[in-house]
């Protein structure tokens, strides 16, 4: 299990109703983490569809969602469950923290 954490952004740099990406130093998976009304939530940058960035997408703060470009799943940006097809299979939800004026993430999968 990777322990490191991989820095996303300064504190600053991530608004309420922005979302920002980044690659996990050690996994090298996409990572994609929200500003939810205050609120920090990472999870995979993949689409559980067909493996698409769901940072190409729309992120509705007002629903907490985010929508695939690709073929228009959502994904319940709090927890990564799919809420609409073409997608059933949750994404996965990363570990995000505030550190050193920065928001660091990481793929916490063994
Ligand atoms: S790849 Fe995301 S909905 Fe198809």
């Amino acid at each position: 299990m990777s322990e490191a954490w991989t820095f996303v952004c300064a504190t600053g740099e991530l608004l309420p109703g922005e979302m920002k990406s980044a690659f996990d130093e050690v996994t090298g998976a996409g990572i994609v983490v929200f500003n939810h009304d205050g609120d920090l939530y990472a999870l995979e940058d993949l689409c559980s569809h067909e493996a698409f960035e769901l940072s190409a997408g729309e992120y509705d703060a007002g629903n907490a969602t985010i929508e695939c470009i690709l073929h228009g799943a959502k994904f319940d940006i709090r927890d990564g469950r799919a809420l609409c097809a073409p997608a059933y299979v949750p994404v996965a939800k990363f570990p995000v923290k505030v550190e050193h004026g920065g928001i660091w993430a990481r793929d916490d999968r063994g």
